[in-house]
């Protein structure tokens, strides 16, 4: 029995890069993964290749896709992983569009399913991982607001967990059920790539990742 076997997955971001990664080690494990982005063809390749996978098509920027997705999915597990291209120049040579291109994707992705989330709410146990970078701790001075954006998503992780705690009826459990719980979390951590060695090496390319959890215990907010 492999470790995800009976889990549902959803990667948003999933066509290509981390997030086609992120697929296919949930898929290894076992995992039903459904992988949304707006690239059809990308997404025809990666069903094809990939046993277990199941597409999306979609836009996060769209105000229907984080409730319509979660509704339709219910996922144990909850992947925000995609990410607009920064526009690269300095400041002064920017739009404000293309400065708040980030802000338009990563962090509206990160508020819309975080926010759906704890409205369904998701069921206890459920996880969600959000793809943060390491420019949140060190700025970006060459990609407008990419670095802010990166941050932003730590901060609504924050609220989020907070949110959760304090308002979501029945996702609260003991200490003890909490403890019980960790090495789930560890296997969940090992099945989506996040092993010690994949962790150096997401510290290596700048990526962050934050998470919360819906069993009760905080999942702390961690630069890994
Ligand atoms: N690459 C790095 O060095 C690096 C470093 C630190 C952090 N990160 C972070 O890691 C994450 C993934 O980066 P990556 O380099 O793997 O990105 P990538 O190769 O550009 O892939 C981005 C994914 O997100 C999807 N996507 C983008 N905009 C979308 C939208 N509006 N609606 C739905 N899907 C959308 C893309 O598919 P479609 O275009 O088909 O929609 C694709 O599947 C991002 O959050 C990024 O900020 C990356």
């Amino acid at each position: 029995m492999r470790q995800l076997d009976g889990k549902i997955a959803v990667v948003i971001g999933g066509s290509r890069g981390f997030g086609q990664g992120i697929v296919r080690a949930l898929a290894a494990e076992g995992a039903v993964v459904w992988a949304l982005a707006r690239n059809a063809g990308r997404l025809a390749q990666l069903k094809q290749a990939v046993a277990g996978v199941q597409t999306l098509l979609a836009d996060v920027t769209e105000a229907q896709t984080a409730p319509q997705t979660l509704r339709a999915t219910r996922p144990d597990i909850l992947v925000l992983n995609a990410g607009a291209t920064p526009s690269m120049a300095p400041v002064h040579q920017q739009s404000w569009e293309q400065f708040a291109r980030t802000w338009q994707t990563d962090v509206y992705m990160t508020f819309a399913f975080g926010k759906e989330a704890l409205l369904l709410p998701l069921a206890p146990g459920s996880v969600v991982v959000i793809v943060s970078s390491g420019a949140a701790i060190g700025g970006s001075p060459l990609s407008g607001g990419y670095a802010g954006a990166k941050r932003t998503q730590w901060f609504l992780a924050q609220y989020l967990q907070h949110d959760q705690r304090t308002s979501v009826p029945g996702a609260f459990r003991s200490a003890a059920h909490a403890r019980a719980r960790r090495p789930r979390r560890r296997r969940f951590a090992h099945a989506a790539g996040l092993s010690q060695r994949n962790r150096v090496r997401h510290q290596q390319s700048g990526a962050g990742i934050v998470g919360w959890g819906f069993s009760g215990y905080s999942i702390r907010c961690r630069h890994i």
